[in-house]
């Protein structure tokens, strides 16, 4: 970390300081840090937005703001363009007119439409989303760089960290955990979703280290490798010494209001531009958050 805390040398604007990544942000960020989230700040008011940013005089904006409920999304598609996508371009636009740096945290959810791929994605791949949060982040995406070219947009993948999301009632570990220590012991989950799933932990890393490298444009930030939904609730288990017995299943047997991507792994050929590796394989990374959950018996 001593490399990534050099960003000190500005003030930093965090916008969704509450949820899984802000949280784990926060600790990596100069003490003068402003860290926001809802109540206090909200990306759809512009003016009041306006007049926080510009009392703060960030030289880096942080947004890590989003409607993070997939099918939540699907139901309310206005809610979620109001705070992915058009709150997400107040925040660049008003870092832009104040002269900072803005990060705007993406998904792996704005691919999908290309049906049978088995490669993860890399930055360079088109994007096609097959859900409204998908479309919403990816139009978060480009009314960033619009607002800013030289934004960072920073992709990531199944995140989990020990905050979980306030939006989704936790985090997939944290629900697999939950429905174990509430008698569940077989569990139904889908093997036909490929992921990369990423500890915010090591995600908010990442992004220090991105920003004091000066990264601009759109970069992936995830595990190093990738698994099915079900691997990773197996692992879940296996790791934290849970005798549950997780049965594969197609996602046509696990209907959800969104549609899903059936391969969203993310990969990144940009990190080494900056001198970077990605993020841990993720069974090493969930190791290490089920050793320090604070809950863990
Ligand atoms: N979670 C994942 O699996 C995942 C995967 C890939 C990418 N991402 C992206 O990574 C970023 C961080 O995700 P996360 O898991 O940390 O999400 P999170 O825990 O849901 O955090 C998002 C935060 O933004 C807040 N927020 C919602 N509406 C807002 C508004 N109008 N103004 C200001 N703040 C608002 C949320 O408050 P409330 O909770 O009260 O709504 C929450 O505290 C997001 O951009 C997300 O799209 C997430």
């Amino acid at each position: 970390l001593d490399d990534v805390q050099r960003i000190v040398c500005v003030r930093v604007f965090l916008i969704g300081a509450s949820g899984q990544l802000g949280t784990d942000l926060r600790p990596l960020l100069p003490a003068d840090t402003v860290a926001l989230d809802v109540p206090d700040i909200d990306v759809c008011d512009r003016d009041g937005l306006a007049q926080i940013m510009r009392s703060a005089a960030p030289g880096v904006v942080i947004n890590c703001a989003a409607q993070t409920h997939v099918d939540g999304c699907e139901d309310a598609p206005e809610a979620a363009f109001a705070v992915n996508a058009i709150g997400a371009g107040h925040v660049a636009e008003v870092a832009a007119e104040l002269g900072a740096r803005v990060v705007y945290v993406s998904t792996d959810f704005v691919f999908g439409a290309a049906g049978a791929r088995e490669a993860a994605y890399v930055e360079g791949d088109v994007p096609g989303p097959l859900s409204v949060y998908g479309a919403s982040k990816l139009a978060g995406e480009h009314l960033t760089l619009a607002a800013d070219p030289a934004a960072l947009v920073v992709r990531t993948s199944g995140l989990y960290g020990h905050a979980g999301a306030r939006g989704k009632g936790g985090n997939f570990v944290e629900t697999m955990l939950r429905l174990a220590a509430e008698g569940k012991t077989e569990l139904r989950v889908v093997a036909d979703q490929c992921l990369s799933p990423t500890a915010t932990a090591h995600c908010a890393r990442q992004i220090v280290a991105l920003v004091d490298a000066g990264a601009r444009g759109v970069v992936h930030v995830a595990a190093a490798d990738h698994c099915t939904w079900h691997a990773f609730a197996s692992a879940v288990f296996a790791l934290a010494g849970v005798d549950v017995v997780v049965h594969p299943i197609g996602s046509d047997e696990y209907p959800q209001r969104a549609r899903r991507p059936r391969m969203s792994a993310l990969r990144s050929e940009r990190l080494a531009d900056y001198g970077l590796a990605p993020c841990p394989p993720w069974r090493e990374m969930l190791a290490e958050y089920l050793a320090a959950r604070p809950m863990a018996p």
